[in-house]
């Protein structure tokens, strides 16, 4: 299939016609169908898996796309310009800031924003909404990798994975000792999961094999993600007082912003493990390095943080007993194509008029 491609570099663009399998080596690519009159035009800001790319560029009628084929973050003001040049749909990533300045660059011809990602508080859901612009995110697809991610941030913070994997590879591993790292017990432990939403169900399923008492606290009760695994409601305090493992899988939301504060922390027993697999800003950050330097908690498993990437010097990133991970989880090979596969779809779907599955409605 031949498409004609515009290359724009930092010179004037040129037009010359390619066959398709070019287009993962360019760094700016749009690619405009020359049947169609008026194609939608996609604004891309990240670069997509093969397979996420093979379904925008054998749309039908075909699409006008404008890709960031990069894996680095696609610059603001680049941003900003691209979408100003008439976008229907922009297919972004949690990095990306949608919010009015953007919202005012696109124009009124934007008519979704698709997000490969579950987590949606990068943009104005409201803002869209009044300018009647849909928004799709990527749930359900990376729900049993995340929570994958966040046992494996149990089982690396309980069990002081970060110290003891440090000595094998700074010299300090000495002869075995009876008492060297040892850490709390995953296993029959006492597990508080905030937010029992789809990932809290499946972290609750992998730690009831664990043996684990599951207590949960939520808005609302939640018996179809409670009920099959044995976990009980309490309030936020009991479940903080009460639980050996305290896990945040809540979404970031205004009333969860910074939900874990010195007064959460204090709540907490001086051997509790903190775990979040969310976002960094359900965590009061200055407040968490206090409790873990101070003792009031034992340590914290975290897949996120503020900022990210973290300054290897930041004082979180300087506590022993904190495990961080670079926001990976849903990093399986499998599980991000499908989320780029999804988020496509969600293009797809709203292009063609068809119902919006993933739609995020506030
Ligand atoms: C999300 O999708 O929101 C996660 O943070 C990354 O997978």
């Amino acid at each position: 299939m031949l498409f004609r491609f515009t290359i724009g570099v930092l010179c004037t663009p040129i037009a010359f016609p390619v066959s398709a399998s070019f287009v993962r080596a360019r760094p700016l690519v749009i690619m405009v169908s020359p049947n169609d009159k008026s194609p939608w035009r996609v604004v891309v800001t990240r670069r997509l898996p093969p397979a996420a790319m093979e379904m925008l560029q054998n749309a039908e009628p075909s699409l006008e796309l404008d890709i960031w084929d990069s894996d680095d973050q696609m610059p603001r003001d680049e941003m900003i310009k691209r979408v100003s040049q008439g976008t229907d749909a922009l297919l972004c990533v949690l990095t990306d800031k949608v919010d009015s300045e953007l919202l005012d660059a696109a124009g009124s011809r934007l008519s979704i924003v698709s997000t490969i990602s579950v987590g949606f508080n990068h943009i104005d859901v409201k803002e869209c909404q009044s300018r009647s612009i849909f928004v799709c995110n990527t749930p359900s697809v990376l729900t049993e990798t995340t929570a994958d991610t966040a046992v494996g941030l149990v089982l690396a913070a309980c069990r002081r994975f970060k110290e003891a994997s440090a000595s094998v590879y700074d010299g300090t591993w000495g002869t075995w000792t009876l008492m060297g790292y040892c850490g709390m017990d995953v296993h029959s432990s006492t597990v508080g999961i905030v937010g029992l939403g789809r990932i809290g169900a499946a972290v609750a399923r992998r730690l009831k094999a664990f043996n684990c008492k599951l207590l949960y606290n939520d808005r609302f009760e939640m018996p179809h993600n409670a009920d099959p695994v044995g976990a009980k409601f309490t309030s936020l305090d009991e479940l903080l007082k009460e639980s050996d493992i305290v896990i945040s899988v809540c979404p970031l939301m205004p009333e969860t912003t910074g939900l874990f504060d010195a007064d959460k922390f204090s709540k907490m027993k001086k051997t509790a493990v903190f775990v979040n697999p969310a976002r960094g800003e359900l965590v009061n950050q200055g407040d968490l390095i206090d409790a873990l330097n101070n003792g009031e908690i034992f340590s914290a498993g975290l897949d996120v943080t503020i900022p990210e990437p973290i300054d290897p010097e930041h004082p979180l990133a300087k506590c022993p007993n904190c495990f961080i991970l670079p926001h990976i989880g849903s990093a399986s090979k499998a599980t991000r194509t499908a989320m780029a596969t999804l988020g496509v779809r969600n293009v797809l779907a709203a292009y063609k008029g068809e119902d919006l599955t993933c739609q995020v409605k506030m």
